[in-house]
């Protein structure tokens, strides 16, 4: 069938909003600039035959070609992986410096608020495209294009609420995705393209954003793709879970990074986490001698 012309803006409400997301503390991604473009889907680039929390597209709106990721819905209680009762009590008291009511914990967990809150971070600091692909920001889908992406690719199964499946589908949420620069070459795993990648993350790191998924299938021409499972702060992890466990959360890059660039073979000596672990050492040594005279 060939590609067919949609809109954005669908009926529902929420879809129509022109905010920047989440509606929470903390950074937040604008939607795409121009929303009356129509959108054609070109192809699939993502493996539909993985769990994964959303569908990648090759996409062109008006006429120009993009990465689009369209995101599944989230389910807040088979998630939350990283909370405990305990924790989600802890966090749905009002008061006490709370940052998010428990209504409001998704815009922490989402994939799609993930994903939206790391690029607004790197937007804010200048730092769009350079250590992320450059995101154009998010848009709704029309009801039109979910039917698009059932029909020409066999997409479905979005893992929308329970009550939703009544409703026709101009009376549902929206599905909700993020346009980003299309990156159809890669580049070899040189050492300087490893060295490129470390500092990147080191980028990241001093803005508290720790992507969560280092891994080859997360890199494209060097740059990472994938944030949805980022932890930006501020970010309700980071308020609620002891400082033991965020350090382990926060490492968890390195070593990844680490381990990715072992088994991609990269003829390379630079190690991230053992370097950012001298570091602190040494800043440590240097604390202790100073305050020893
Ligand atoms: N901007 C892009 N340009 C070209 N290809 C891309 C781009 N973004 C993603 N892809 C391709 O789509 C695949 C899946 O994308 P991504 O990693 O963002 O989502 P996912 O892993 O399917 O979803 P999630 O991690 O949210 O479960 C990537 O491995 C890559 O091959
Ligand atoms: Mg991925």
């Amino acid at each position: 069938m060939p590609p067919r012309k949609g809109q954005f803006g669908p009926k529902n409400p929420t879809a129509t909003a022109k905010i920047p997301l989440p509606q929470c503390d903390g950074p937040k991604l604008h939607p795409f600039a121009d929303d009356k473009a129509s959108l054609e889907f070109v192809r699939l680039l993502s493996d539909p035959t993985l769990d994964a929390d959303a569908h990648v597209f090759e996409v062109s709106i008006g006429g120009q070609s993009y990465a689009l990721k369209a995101f599944k819905f989230y389910d807040d209680e088979e998630d939350h992986w990283v909370l405990d009762e305990f924790e989600r009590d802890l966090l749905s008291q009002p008061g006490a410096g709370n940052q998010a009511p428990l209504d409001h914990l998704n815009y922490y967990f989402d994939p799609f608020y993930n994903e939206c809150r790391a690029y607004g971070k790197l937007i804010e600091a200048k730092l769009n495209g350079e250590v992320a692909v450059h995101c154009h920001g998010y848009l709704m889908l029309s009801p039109e294009h979910e039917d698009e992406m059932d029909h020409r690719f066999g997409i479905t199964g979005w893992k929308r609420p329970i009550e939703e499946y009544d409703k026709s589908p101009s009376e549902r949420q929206p599905l909700r995705a993020i346009v980003k620069d299309l990156v159809l070459e890669d580049t070899e795993w040189t050492p300087r393209v490893a060295n490129k990648m470390l500092r990147d993350l080191k980028k990241m790191r001093k803005l508290e954003i720790y992507a969560m998924d280092i891994k080859p299938e997360n890199y494209k021409a060097g740059l990472l793709v994938d944030l949805s499972l980022a932890l930006t702060a501020p970010h309700v992890v980071f308020q609620i879970k002891p400082e033991f466990q965020t350090r382990g959360y926060k490492n968890q890059d390195l070593v990844d990074f680490d381990a990715m660039i072992r088994d991609q073979k990269v003829k390379t000596r630079i190690r991230a986490f053992r370097s950012a672990e001298t570091a602190k050492k040494l800043r440590s040594y240097k604390g202790q001698s100073r305050s020893g005279g």
